[in-house]
């Protein structure tokens, strides 16, 4: 492990995953976790800062794991843990919270959408401003280098730095300041219905999405029922044909052939044809996945110890730098 970078990352569960979120992101860190040190976490302190039912959690929360695993997370090559088996998150957060200015956390870009969205109806609270100082504690704990996230969390990341720049200004250096590393842009997955829009469950209707879990016949409805462009060729041309382009990128990465090779292939195909194959594509890209979903789905057990056994390890780990934390502060020890 000596020289590895070393890696956080994590992910709020939700439960249900899209094809947007694998291609995006989940892809991309079952690759890391080959040749870096991984620890990747499952956020359900964060995901109570919104409106949330209490059994719909612990489902989501297991599931969202499933999921990871199903997809290639290896437990033997990362550390896979749950936020809330860590207390050391919150620990620190509180602590990070006494050197972060109130205005830093007013100008989150998050923050702000999602509290001008609760509004009224909700109400926003302490939770949901206090969200970032969260991220940081959970990304500084573990020394990471680097964080991989999606654009609209790099600005936490950013925050963090500035955090970790402040502690180690003031007390000597305890925390490394960790770079954000922004997915490939190219794995950019659009809304079937909707191609001007990122794929996203939220506020979406659901042919917009095709889900990790969905059977084979729902692939096919949502695939014959996406939209489609003007004229008749298929090429990769995201401005005057964005919903080909993405049916293409969608295709070139669950057939692991390359955008060029599929416009040769359909040159003079129909739209017909080409959505049978991207279909086809899908479904047999996935199949692997949901096979493995399923058999974890009959093995709670299993996943809860894997979860268990994950987080016992990011403990050990996280104490160092928690104790390292409270003795530069003036804690007693
Ligand atoms: P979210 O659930 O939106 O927070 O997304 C979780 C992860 O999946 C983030 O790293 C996102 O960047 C990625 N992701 C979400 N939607 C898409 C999409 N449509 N295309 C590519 N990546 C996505
Ligand atoms: N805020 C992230 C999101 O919504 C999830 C998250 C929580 C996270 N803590 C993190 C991501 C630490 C990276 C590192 O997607």
């Amino acid at each position: 492990m000596l020289g590895q970078q070393r890696i956080f990352s994590g992910i709020r569960p939700s439960g249900d995953l899209h094809i947007g979120n694998y291609l995006g992101a989940i892809k991309q860190w079952v690759k890391l976790q080959d040749d870096h040190e991984v620890v990747f976490g499952i956020m359900d302190e964060h995901a109570i800062t919104t409106p949330h039912e209490p059994a719909a959690l612990r489902e989501n929360t297991l599931e969202t794991a499933m999921l990871y695993l199903a997809a290639g997370l290896d437990p033997e090559k990362v550390i896979l843990m749950v936020q809330s088996q860590v207390s050391a998150h919150t620990e620190l957060a509180w602590i990070l919270g006494t050197i972060t200015p109130l205005g830093e956390l007013e100008r989150m870009t998050q923050f702000k959408e999602k509290s001008h969205t609760l509004g009224a109806k909700e109400g926003t609270m302490a939770g949901l401003l206090n969200y970032p100082i969260l991220m940081a504690a959970d990304i500084l704990l573990y020394q990471a280098d680097a964080v991989p996230v999606g654009e609209d969390q790099v600005q936490h990341v950013e925050f963090t730095r500035s955090i970790a720049e402040r502690f180690n200004n003031r007390y000597g250096k305890t925390f490394t300041v960790p770079k954000a590393m922004l997915e490939r842009e190219s794995a950019r997955i659009m809304s079937l219905d909707d191609p001007s829009k990122k794929m996203s469950k939220s506020g979406e209707s659901e042919r917009g999405y095709i889900l990790l879990t969905d059977s084979p016949d729902a692939i096919r409805e949502k695939i014959k029922a996406a939209v489609t462009d003007s004229g008749k060729e298929i090429k990769y041309d995201p401005k005057s044909k964005p919903a080909i382009s993405n049916l293409l990128v969608i295709f070139s990465e669950f057939s692991g052939k390359p955008i060029a090779e599929l416009e040769d292939t359909y040159a003079g195909k129909s739209y017909v044809e080409f959505k049978n194959d991207v279909t086809r594509a899908v479904i047999a890209g996935l199949a692997p996945l949901q096979q493995k979903f399923k058999e974890l789905e009959k093995d709670n057990d299993s996943v809860l110890r894997i979860l268990r056994d994950g987080s016992e390890r990011a403990a050990a780990m996280a104490q160092k730098t928690l104790a390292d934390v409270k003795e530069k502060i003036g804690f007693l020890t």
